[in-house]
C-alpha cells in the first residue's frame, strides 16, 4: 500500500524540475512508459485550437510547460494557470517568460476546490494529471463545468500494474478511475457532448 504521509500539495511542491523534465529532457523511459502524459497534452492543444482567442484555466498547471505549449501552438488570448504548490508557479511564471509568452499568462496559487473565482469562466479548463490525485472528483468535476464555457479536458489514470507501481512509490494518495466512472461523473455536469480517448494507462476526456 501507499506510504501516504503527504498532501499532493505537499507531494509536487518539491517536484517542479523533475516533472518539467518529462517534457523538456524525456528519457527513453519517459518516451516509452509516460505517452499518456504526452498524449493528454496534445488532446488539450487539439481542443484549445478549435476556439480562437479562447480564455483557458490550466488547472493543476504544474510547472506550466504544457500552459506555454498551448499559448505558443493556438491562439488563445490567456491563460490563468491555478496550483495550490507555490514553487510550480515559480517554475512556471519563469519558465512562460522564458518563452516570450509571459503577458498572455498568469499563474496563481490555490486549491481549485475552494478558490473563489467570483463567477468569471473560461472558455476552455483544462486539468491534466490532476484527478490523479483528487479524492472527491465528483465535485471537482462539477466546479469544472460551472467554470467552463465551451469544452473542459481531464485525464485519468486506471487501475493495474502501473498504478500498483505508483502506490507504492507516491508518497501522497492516488485515485483510479474507470470508463464506466468517466461516463458517471460527466452525468453531473451540464454538457452536450462528451469524447473519451484511450491513452496508455488511462483515458482523457472532452467535455462540450
Ligand atoms: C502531475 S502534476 C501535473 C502538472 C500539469 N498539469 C502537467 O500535466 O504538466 C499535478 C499538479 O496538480 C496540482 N494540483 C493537484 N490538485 C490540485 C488542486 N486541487 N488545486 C490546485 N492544484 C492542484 C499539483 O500541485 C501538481 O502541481
Amino acid at each position: 500500500m501507499s506510504k501516504a504521509i503527504h498532501t499532493a500539495q505537499q507531494y509536487w511542491d518539491v517536484r517542479s524540475d523533475l516533472f518539467a523534465n518529462y517534457y523538456k529532457k524525456p528519457s527513453t523511459f519517459d518516451k516509452l512508459l509516460r505517452k499518456a502524459v504526452y498524449l493528454r497534452t496534445a488532446v488539450a492543444l487539439k481542443t484549445i485550437q478549435e476556439y480562437p482567442d479562447c480564455t483557458i484555466l490550466d488547472i493543476g498547471s504544474g510547472p506550466g510547460v504544457n500552459s506555454v505549449s498551448w499559448l505558443k501552438n493556438s491562439k488563445a488570448s490567456h491563460l490563468l494557470g491555478i496550483d495550490f504548490a507555490e514553487n510550480m508557479n515559480e517554475y512556471a511564471r519563469k519558465n512562460a517568460a522564458e518563452q516570450g509568452v509571459g503577458s498572455r499568462c498568469e499563474f496563481i496559487e490555490g486549491d481549485f476546490r475552494t478558490f473563489d473565482f467570483g463567477g468569471r469562466k473560461f472558455d476552455v479548463n483544462v486539468a491534466v494529471g490532476v484527478f490523479d490525485y483528487t479524492e472527491d472528483a465528483a465535485s471537482f468535476i462539477k466546479k469544472m463545468s460551472e467554470t467552463t464555457n465551451k469544452a473542459f479536458v481531464i485525464s485519468y489514470p486506471e487501475n493495474g500494474l502501473r498504478m500498483f507501481l505508483r502506490r507504492k512509490r507516491y508518497t501522497c494518495p492516488v485515485y483510479d478511475y474507470s470508463e464506466d466512472s468517466i461516463r458517471s461523473l460527466h452525468s453531473l455536469c451540464d454538457i452536450k457532448k462528451l469524447e473519451i480517448v484511450r491513452s496508455q494507462g488511462g483515458w482523457v476526456s472532452v467535455a462540450r
